[in-house]
């Protein structure tokens, strides 16, 4: 595996570099969800196909809205090294942010549709960050091919039209949300959760997992007031801080008003300071 830590030396590589590229962005601390979206990029491979897998890991200062999070983010270099190593990534590729942005950065990538309400709403200029640290790693990699985990369900909407709209000539490959054996979402802040925290996590699946078993087997109507408020108080009972919780089109994130197959219940929560999101679709 080869470990590239500056621009210049990844723009050198790629000019060099004969074969189609893939890319798989982090912000690292890598676990099994973002392992699996190099699987699902190799398994769509041929056999006889030689392709490089470049994964990405930079903490990106400038998607983060709360310094204090920001310096929590947690960081794990040499388990995520040897996780690339055993997922064959060819190339690591970590910046430091100095290299990544000029002092006076001044030019921006806003999506301002997609981008204004649910994490949008509460966290003002995040995905303005995404898109801008997304369309360097595409510029600097030309991968022809990207993928992105389903989790971030908001995220995979906006970079499908930032591809779209700014012409990338690229596919996005749109993973499932890989889950802990409890249901938990896998994401790299659970390593936050105190022991007693990690235990209650497990209870937001479940609870989406009720709501959507509910709504299918008692009525093709859904009530999305009904199931918002139910759900609601059963997990305030439990102490998290709902953000939203709200149904969408998976696609549009539009407020979705019947049980169609593009509905996707969506949940940001608090459990303490640790910001949690997870979603279902509502229809199989
Ligand atoms: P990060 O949170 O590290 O996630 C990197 C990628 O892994 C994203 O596409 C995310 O959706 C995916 N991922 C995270 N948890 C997952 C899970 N449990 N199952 C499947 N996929 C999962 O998302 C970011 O970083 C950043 O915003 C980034 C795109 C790298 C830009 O800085």
């Amino acid at each position: 595996m080869l470990i590239i830590k500056t621009t210049k030396e990844l723009i050198k590589w790629r000019n060099q570099c004969q074969h189609f590229v893939d890319l798989v962005p982090t912000m690292g601390a890598l676990h099994a969800g973002h392992l699996s979206l190099c699987e699902a990029i190799k398994s769509k491979t041929q056999p006889d196909e030689k392709r490089y897998l470049v994964l990405s890991i930079y903490i990106n200062p400038k998607q983060f809205d709360n310094l204090n999070d920001l310096n929590n983010y947690p960081s794990t270099i040499d388990e995520d090294l040897r996780l690339c190593r055993e997922s064959n990534v060819d190339v690591l590729f970590i910046p430091e942010s100095s290299d990544m942005y000029a002092a006076d950065t001044s030019v921006s990538v806003n999506e301002n549709c997609l981008s204004l309400s649910l994490c949008g709403a509460t966290r003002p200029g995040h995905f303005d960050g995404v898109c801008l640290v997304v369309s360097k790693l595409f510029n600097l990699v030309r991968p022809s091919r990207v993928a992105f985990g389903k989790k971030d369900f908001q995220q995979i909407a906006i970079i499908k039209r930032l591809i779209r709209d700014l012409s990338y000539p690229i596919e996005l490959i749109a993973v499932a949300t890989k889950r802990e054996a409890d249901g938990l979402a896998m994401s790299s802040r659970n390593l936050r959760l105190s022991k007693e925290q990690r235990a209650k996590s497990a209870l937001i699946y479940a609870a989406l997992q009720s709501a959507k078993n509910t709504n299918t087997s008692s009525s093709q109507e859904l009530c999305i007031d009904e199931i918002g408020r139910k759900l609601e108080q059963e997990l305030s009972a439990l102490e998290f801080k709902i953000d939203y919780l709200t149904v969408v089109n998976v696609d549009t994130l539009k407020s979705c008003s019947s049980l169609d197959s593009k509905a996707l219940l969506v949940i940001a929560c608090f459990i303490g300071q640790i910001r949690l999101i997870d979603s279902i679709m509502l229809h199989d």
